[in-house]
């Protein structure tokens, strides 16, 4: 089975079952076809390949597979020349951990909160008097990565040509190589304009870390925190406004005091993980996984979305479940995710910005899911609402 055939299912949850019940927790699939991986369903055996970096690399060149030239797996699983701490393992990865971690600990919650705000609701005017929006293409994306950008301190018109060329790296189908050498070329010029200028954002905290080496690092490593946190964020909250849009039950909880949106938010990273396939590692030397034979040089992709799922981790018992948190969603080990709190921060401003000023209604129960091998969220979410009086003043669409 391809991965893109997986989250694109009716059911994933029952394409998963069925892949369980033929395989058991580590199953064969092809990342695209042709291209042959493992996936890892169950929750022991996720953790254990997240956490054994010395068997399970992150560096893709311990990968045996030499993919197409134009297979759309190059930007993330086989980044030639890539210098960043998502393809780092050891002490490199710690080295280039390290600016990022102190990076996010140094940031100011309330001034980004304030930047979140300010998107939503610019986000929000460019189609309040509309009457009809699409939450998907008109405000996750945008909220997302807008949002990222800003804590980068790049402006909004630079955030919405990145957003472009994101489409590219992480879209099936696409040229990503070229929107990355793009991204690069963006990013770059931003950190050559905060050396000369530093501002209170990221890439100001980056430019002067001493662990960085070069500019090259500087730049990869800001590419992947943004391509990571879109793709992450997007799916995030497309769940959450799905959910609440088709669930009056979930609903319920996302109206009530605010407690009971960050519960309804963790219901979501348990149920529908941003990435449901996280790729990936490497395998250094022949090993055993579950019961299966891995080979040295074989990728293997994390199933969080099966691993969250795991009956051994997870009941469906309300009582027995209210404290859990032991879901992936976040990774676990070396590479688990330096964002959380931001990430957070991000999604629930965007639900609650929407909710605050808007009764919306979905008017099209039908999902069509956005193709990609790793995420699974809709590609359009088309609702509609009364509209505001007030005229839109900035374009929504990007
Ligand atoms: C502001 C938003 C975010 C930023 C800037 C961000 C950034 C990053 C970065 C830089 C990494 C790589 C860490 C490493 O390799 O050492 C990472 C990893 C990860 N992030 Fe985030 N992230 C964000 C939001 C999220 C969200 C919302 C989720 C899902 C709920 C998420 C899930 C993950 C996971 C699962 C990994 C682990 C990857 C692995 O083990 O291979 N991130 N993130």
């Amino acid at each position: 089975m391809a991965l893109v055939d997986l989250t694109g299912a009716e059911d994933m949850t029952a394409a998963l079952r069925k892949l369980q019940d033929q395989w058991g927790p580590v199953a064969p699939v092809d990342l695209e076809p042709g291209v042959p991986g493992w996936l890892v369903l169950g929750h022991a055996e996720v953790m254990e390949v997240m956490r054994t970096e010395s068997v399970f690399a992150r560096d893709p060149r311990h990968w045996k597979e030499r993919l197409p030239l134009d297979s759309t797996l190059h930007a993330i699983l086989s980044p030639a020349g890539r210098r960043a701490l998502y393809y780092a393992d050891g002490a490199d990865h710690r080295r280039l951990r390290l600016p990022v971690d102190e990076a996010f600990a140094s940031m100011d919650e309330a001034q980004t909160a304030a930047m979140v705000r300010g998107v939503c609701s610019r986000l929000i005017d460019s189609f309040a008097a509309q009457g009809h929006a699409d939450l998907i293409g008109g405000y996750a994306a945008a909220v997302s990565f807008l949002s990222v950008s800003g804590m980068f301190g790049f402006d909004e018109r630079q955030g919405i040509a990145l957003l472009r060329c994101a489409h590219g790296v992480f879209g099936h189908g696409g040229d990503s190589v070229t929107a990355l050498a793009t991204m690069d070329q963006i990013v770059l010029d931003h950190v050559l304009a905060t050396r000369e200028d530093p501002g209170n954002n990221l890439t100001a905290r980056f430019v002067e870390h001493p662990s960085f080496e070069n500019d090259t690092e500087i730049v990869h490593s800001m590419v992947v925190a943004i391509c990571a946190a879109n793709e992450m964020l997007v799916t995030w909250i497309a769940a959450t406004l799905r959910r609440m849009l088709t669930d009056p039950r979930y609903t319920g909880r996302v109206t009530g005091v605010r407690r009971g949106l960050d519960d309804a938010l963790d219901e979501t990273l348990w149920s529908e993980p941003p990435v449901a396939n996280l790729p990936a590692r490497y395998a250094v030397t022949d090993c055993t996984l579950g019961e299966v034979r891995i080979r040295a040089g074989d990728a293997i992709v994390m199933g969080l979305a099966a691993a969250n799922n795991d009956p051994r981790v997870r009941t469906t018992e309300d009582l027995f479940e209210a404290n859990n948190r032991s879901h992936l969603s976040f990774g676990v080990g070396p590479h688990a995710c330096p964002a959380r709190r931001p990430g957070r921060l991000v999604v629930k401003i965007a639900v609650e910005s929407l909710m605050e000023r808007l009764d919306l209604r979905l008017t099209d129960p039908d999902v069509t899911w956005a193709p990609s091998p790793w995420s699974r969220y809709p590609a359009v979410l088309p609702v509609a609402f009364t509209p505001e009086r007030q005229a839109a003043r900035t374009p929504a669409r990007v």
